[in-house]
């Protein structure tokens, strides 16, 4: 991506577009470098007494100075101001419907539940005004579980910008594309890919085309990063090189402009007078990122039975506690069945973690009807769930040849803690009074005198 196509004095951001594609860097959780001026990144030392270009020099990080290497996430950058200098006197503003863990609005009924799409409203709603939220699960302030939100979108930012200070933001667009303008550099994402907001990243949040839709899991724990393959080896599942981060770029705008903070569960904005997103060059390994969902390569059981979904993992963010994730991103995906002598489905289940799923495109095949793509459904820590009967009775009688799942993508934020469910979606129109029934329509087979 050029400078100049970036570097715009009042022009239309939509030049940006053409060249995005070309803009990003490959790999997960590298030392990346990036230069929208060239030499413009420090050689050899990262804080020189005068920093080309008179840039300011900042570290951002996202880890303790002194975390493991493996944990540990910074990055340099170098910006026409530095932060301080976007600062201005904040006033705590109306968070609308953005709930943050711990909330404990109302008494969630003690079982499975189930959403329709949530409309998009005909009403003016950027990012900030458009979030959802369905649950929370943890406590924000000790960097601990999750929110799980929905997101609607109906208009771009204008001269608004937004940094989250509790948690990294996970994006699943379900309709419409998105255009993230970073400190960082531009990520543009459409229904089938996601892109990862670090805590702390500026941002402006665009449309790119017409109103947007989806699901956004704000991590208020340790960063997402890959899973480990055990034995499965140096391959397959999400590979570091489809991860994608942007090349720096950067505006020099001076123009009457709102900065937004979520801190602490509340929303507070300040005006200032230019664009904070005036990165020239950054380097690290701290950054914004985005992933297709569509190049996560599946494995899976090749003669019988169905493995645990955790073989489906794309990103995980570890807790204190080995293997209990705080929140792990599971997708189910296009794959092929061919388990022998196998019920196919997943099988029921009870579960210590909670699993909050929702459905981009296509039919999931535990629950043909009812589950629609834009959908949600919760099934919380240890509460039964499994196949409905339609999904029971089909796979039991299936022909069991080798067949396709096609064109279908849904997902799961699964986290070690209870969620809890928001007012909002307790009191929703979309939410189906009925779903928590449907184990009952299962009927009793046994027969004991027939094997
Ligand atoms: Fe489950």
């Amino acid at each position: 991506m050029s400078v100049q196509a970036l570097k715009r004095s009042g022009g239309s951001i939509a030049e940006t577009v053409l060249e995005a594609n070309a803009g990003y860097l490959s790999g997960f959780g590298n030392g990346f470098e990036t230069e929208a001026l060239p030499g413009a990144l420090p050689i050899g030392r990262n804080s020189p007494q005068k920093c080309p270009y008179g840039l300011y020099a900042e570290q951002l990080s996202g880890s303790p100075f002194t975390a493991p290497r493996t944990t540990n996430e910074r990055s340099w950058l170098y910006r026409i101001r530095p932060t301080v200098n976007h600062w201005g006197e904040f006033e705590k503003v109306d968070i609308g419907l953005w709930r943050t863990a711990p909330a404990s609005e109302v008494e969630a009924p003690l079982a499975p539940m189930r959403w329709d799409p949530i409309a998009i409203p005909n009403e003016a709603l950027s990012l900030l005004d458009g979030i959802r939220t369905i649950t929370t699960a943890g406590d924000a302030g000790s960097q601990a579980g999750m929110g799980a939100h929905v997101y609607l979108i109906t208009r771009s930012m204008q001269d608004e910008y937004f940094y989250n200070a509790d948690g990294e933001m996970l994006f699943v667009p379900q309709q419409g594309n998105l255009r993230f303008c970073t400190e960082f550099g531009v990520i543009e994402v459409e229904p089938g890919e996601i892109a990862v907001i670090p805590r702390g990243v500026k941002i402006r949040a665009e449309l790119t085309g017409g109103p947007a839709r989806g699901y956004m899991c704000e991590n208020y724990g340790g960063a997402f990063t890959l899973p480990e393959r055990g034995p499965i080896g140096a391959n397959c599942l999400a590979n570091q090189r489809d991860f994608l981060t942007p090349v720096a770029a950067y505006e020099d705008k001076d123009a009457p402009s709102r900065l937004y903070v979520k801190w602490g569960g509340s929303l507070w904005a300040t005006n200032i007078g230019h664009s904070p997103l005036d990165v020239v060059a950054w380097h690290g390994n701290y950054a914004p990122y985005k992933y297709d969902l569509r190049r996560y390569s599946p494995v899976g059981p090749i003669l019988f039975d169905h493995a645990d979904p955790s073989i489906f993992t794309v990103l995980t963010s570890p807790s204190e506690t080995p293997g209990t994730a705080n929140i792990d991103f599971v997708i189910f995906s296009d794959r092929w069945l061919v388990a022998e002598n196998t019920f196919r489905p997943p099988w029921y289940h009870m579960n210590v973690m909670s699993e909050f799923m929702g459905l981009v495109y296509g039919q999931y095949d535990a629950k043909p009807h009812g589950f629609a793509p834009g959908g949600i459904s919760l099934h919380n820590t240890m509460l039964p769930h499994g196949p409905d009967v339609d999904a029971f009775e089909g796979a039991s009688n299936a022909d069991l040849k080798p067949h396709k799942l096609e064109g279908t993508l849904a997902f799961m934020f699964e986290t070690r803690f209870p969620q809890r469910v928001s007012a909002y979606a307790a009191g929703a129109a979309e939410f189906q009074k009925g779903y928590s029934a449907y184990g009952q329509r299962l009927k009793k087979n046994f027969n004991p005198r027939q094997r």
